[in-house]
């Protein structure tokens, strides 16, 4: 197999997307689109990588880091395009650094959804020696360059839109951006472009002529899914790739059978705060409703149930667990965990560094953070559980709370098991309620309890008989 250095054009600046951000950083799926496209070069198993930068190049280059290191172990590389006078010129900046035995594949750090079987197709039609195309057919094909190909249907070179004639712009074949081609013969006709053009440009696509001139066979790979090879212009454009890259990820579970309600109202992504991809593995008969955001690695055991409107990141749900809808669990890094049968939700929070046991019940506008709670315990209404170690079956009333923050430091809360908490109680933390003991509801507990013991702590009731307000 000849070695293949891919090229990737990311000096374009990206005018229409209006943003601050370099296009290339865009994000898809959470994920940078120059990262996607190095995604590629990892799947092609790559020797090498040049990322051709000009626009935001700091940045790009920056963005970069670590992004090889994921999946690929190619060698990755940057050369600045300064000014930028076009594609073929972009690609004339990796010259010095072409390997003669290798196949360069030329790609656009805008263009995210190319999938791998396709450039494996066109690398092996290039085989080492042939100007290998992809193509592809549009129903408009305006601004693209048009391919020509002589009576015999032999590609003969590709004209740019602004150059072309009438007859050639109705042709529907277009270059889609992406070619492979032997380093030694790209080397040669990139010293040969000219920018006597329409645009004033070193135009790429003007190889194809040569090679042709040159007696080089120039093959084209024609594909149906235009998805494949389209660019990111406009945050429409963007928002329209995001929706075919969910749904292909969602295709994908539906196949290993996990039940989506609506594979169009589904999406993964990566966690951007970390860069953590975004994967999420499911057990069998696992069932998502509409409109759930999972992001990070997110594990569901068989048979979990994913409400309505869920936002999971970072977190293991395990088998028979039932999330309600408008659930919201973010484990960031130190992660979540839903234990066997437990019903979280509606409306639950978790936070980093909840662990639930099997069977627990947390309820609406529950927030529980870097607490673990026993199999069976329970808050079900309007709680706050952080810093807390819940033994197994406590019952923490509804509105209660741990005071875990004393304006300098965190401080635990430890809950016996079999412990019950009364309504509307404040935990002063650090505490301790001993096994079996009962929390009366209203308590500000500040010392900790024996176990077994009922412990008040709140102003006696006074009841004044006959009590007759004042009037006016
Ligand atoms: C190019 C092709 C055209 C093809 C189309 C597919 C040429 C001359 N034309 O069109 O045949 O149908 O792609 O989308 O190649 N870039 C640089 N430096 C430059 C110019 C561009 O890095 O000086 C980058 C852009 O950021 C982008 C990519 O190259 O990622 C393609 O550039 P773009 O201007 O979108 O392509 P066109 O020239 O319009
Ligand atoms: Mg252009």
């Amino acid at each position: 197999m000849t070695p293949l250095d891919i090229l990737i054009m990311a000096a374009g600046k990206g005018t229409r997307m209006k943003s601050r951000l370099p296009k290339v950083l865009q994000r898809l799926a959470g994920r940078p689109l120059l990262h996607h496209v190095l995604d590629q070069a990892a799947h092609l198993q790559a020797r090498s990588a040049i990322v051709i930068t000009g626009h935001g190049a700091i940045e790009v280059e920056a963005a970069c880091a670590g992004a090889a290191g994921t999946d690929g172990n190619f060698d990755l590389k940057f050369v600045r395009q300064e000014p930028q006078l076009g594609t073929g010129h972009a690609v004339l900046q990796t010259v010095p650094h072409l390997r003669d035995d290798g196949t360069a594949v030329v790609l656009s750090g805008d263009v995210p959804l190319t999938q791998a079987d396709t450039l494996r197709a066109l690398v092996a039609a290039s085989g080492g020696e042939q100007l290998a195309l992809l193509t592809v057919t549009l129903p408009d094909p305006t601004g693209y360059g048009r391919i020509l190909r002589n009576a015999g249907g032999a590609v003969q070179g590709i004209v740019e839109h602004k150059d072309a004639n009438d007859a050639q712009r109705a042709i529907t074949e277009i270059y889609s951006g992406i070619m492979a081609v032997p380093a030694r013969l790209l080397r040669g006709w990139l010293a040969r472009l000219t920018n006597d053009n329409a645009q004033g440009e070193y135009y790429l696509t003007d190889i194809v002529a040569m090679a042709v001139a040159d007696g080089v066979p120039v093959v084209a790979h024609h594909i149906t899914d235009a998805l494949q090879v389209a660019g990111v212009n406009s945050p429409l454009q963007l928002a329209e790739l995001e929706r075919a890259h969910q749904l292909r990820t969602a295709r994908a579970l539906m196949e290993q059978g996990v039940r989506l309600a609506d594979p169009a109202r589904f999406d993964l992504r990566d966690d951007t705060r970390t860069g953590v991809r975004g994967e999420l593995l499911c057990g069998q008969d696992v069932e998502i409703d509409v409109n759930c955001v999972f992001t990070g690695q997110v594990e569901l055991g068989e048979g979990v149930s994913i409400g309505a409107h869920c936002c999971i990141a970072n977190a293991r749900i395990a088998a028979g667990a039932v999330i309600h809808p408008y659930t919201h669990i973010d484990g960031e890094k130190a992660g979540a965990t839903v234990g066997e049968g437990a019903l979280i939700g509606p409306f639950a929070r978790l936070r980093p560094g909840a662990q639930l046991g099997r069977e627990v019940h947390i309820g609406n506008f529950v927030e529980v953070k870097n607490s673990t709670m026993a199999d069976g315990a329970k808050a079900n209404h309007l709680a706050y559980l952080g810093d807390a170690t819940v033994g197994e079956r406590v019952n923490y009333g509804a509105g209660s709370i741990t005071a875990n923050y004393d304006g300098a430091n965190k401080h635990r809360t430890v809950i016996e098991a079999d412990v019950h908490v009364g309504s509307n109680c404040v935990l002063v933390a650090p505490v301790t309620i001993g096994a079996g003991g009962t929390v009366g509801g209203g308590s500000t507990i500040t010392k900790s309890t024996a176990p077994g013991a009922l412990s008040v702590a709140r102003g006696k009731q006074v009841s004044i008989a006959n009590w007759s307000r004042p009037k006016k």
